[in-house]
């Protein structure tokens, strides 16, 4: 009986299946009811006792061996038909949906490239902000509008703190701890208590110039922007500056550019041909001296783009709420522009 199982064990060793009637005609064949295996048990049963222990230790080891190739075949074939459902190497492969820039980050990185060529660097400021390189340092009176709870948000009284309502604090911020020559934007994200509509907003986002140095002139300010209005808006692009005022700044103006429709009016431009870009002007001689820069030595001269607005006269965009929505139909349209 011994050499029996020996040469049954061999064939089992032997064995494999790759379909599921085959591996079950197996199993049958040895571990059902009057299959192999249980007909060797009875007979082993009536082994004289010399004979049991080497026989019962091979004879287990056929059932083990057995059970093992049923377990094993059937693995095998679940696994084959798990990779082999609809696989078809030759299909186009599903498409990646690719992201894109956010406009305004777009706008930003433009913005500051053209300024990079001009030899200005970046620098910038908190957020949360005291009232002294919001306002007081700015030349705001005390009893300027934007210090009231309607227009600015405010965190705490005494000590005034408050989310900066511009980037003009980077200024004093940058004024305050570097010596002139300075040559700088700060781009950045401002607050104000605004009503959100179409046309404004809580939250947006400025970009801050500010250029200080001996012999500084308006002639300076008016060629920097004007570099920047041809590099951003096109080489046929023409600006005007109009007289403003902004506490901060001695003579202030705002810089218009000319709309696209070439004088032929349009929407965008209201029928004026000028589109209104910036504020802009000569540093005050009292923002300097607070900033301890002595104004009898050095002229500045500084500007503030908003830039939500920048990228709505670009891309034509009429509502500014579209920036802050995320929606993929509208972030979409800004897909492979840089
Ligand atoms: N801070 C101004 C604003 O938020 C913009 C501005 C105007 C900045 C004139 C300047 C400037 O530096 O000279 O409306």
């Amino acid at each position: 009986m011994k050499d029996r199982i020996e040469d049954i064990i061999k064939k089992v060793s032997q064995f494999s299946a790759d379909n599921q009637s085959e591996i079950e005609k197996f199993r049958i064949q040895f571990l059902g009811k009057k299959g192999i295996i249980p007909e060797l048990f009875k007979e082993f049963k009536n082994l004289p006792p010399a004979e049991k222990k080497v026989t019962g230790i091979l004879l287990n080891e056929l059932k083990k061996l057995v059970q093992d190739k049923v377990d094993l075949s059937k693995k095998k074939l679940a696994d084959k038909r798990k990779f082999s459902i609809n696989l078809d190497l030759t299909l186009p492969a599903s498409q990646i949906i690719i992201g894109s820039r956010h406009p305004i980050s777009m706008v930003r990185r433009e913005i500051i490239d053209i300024f990079s060529k001009l030899g200005f660097t970046i620098s910038q400021g908190p957020e949360i902000e005291d009232d002294w390189h919001v306002f007081s340092a700015l030349n705001f009176p005390p009893e300027h509008p934007a210090r009231d709870m309607q227009d600015t948000f405010f965190i705490s009284k005494d000590p005034d703190i408050l989310l900066r309502t511009h980037t003009s604090s980077v200024q004093v911020r940058v004024m305050e701890t570097t010596s002139p020559p300075i040559r700088t934007i700060s781009p950045g994200r401002v607050f104000r208590n605004e009503v959100i509509s179409a046309r404004s907003h809580c939250i947006f986002h400025q970009i801050e110039g500010l250029y200080v140095d001996e012999n500084v002139s308006f002639a300076d300010l008016k060629q920097t922007l004007e570099f920047f209005a041809k590099e951003y808006f096109g080489e046929e692009t023409k600006i005007r500056l109009r007289p403003s005022f902004f506490p901060f700044t001695e003579p202030s103006g705002e810089m218009d550019v000319s709309c696209s429709c070439k004088g032929r009016g349009c929407k965008l431009c209201k029928y004026t041909g000028w589109l209104e870009v910036l504020g802009c002007g000569m540093v005050d001689p009292n923002v300097l001296s607070e900033c301890n820069i002595d104004p009898s030595k050095y002229t500045g001269f500084a500007f503030g783009l908003g830039i939500e607005r920048i990228a709505l006269l670009k891309y034509h965009i009429n509502d500014i709420r579209l920036y802050f929505e995320n929606d993929v139909r509208f972030l979409n349209q800004f897909t492979g522009i840089i």
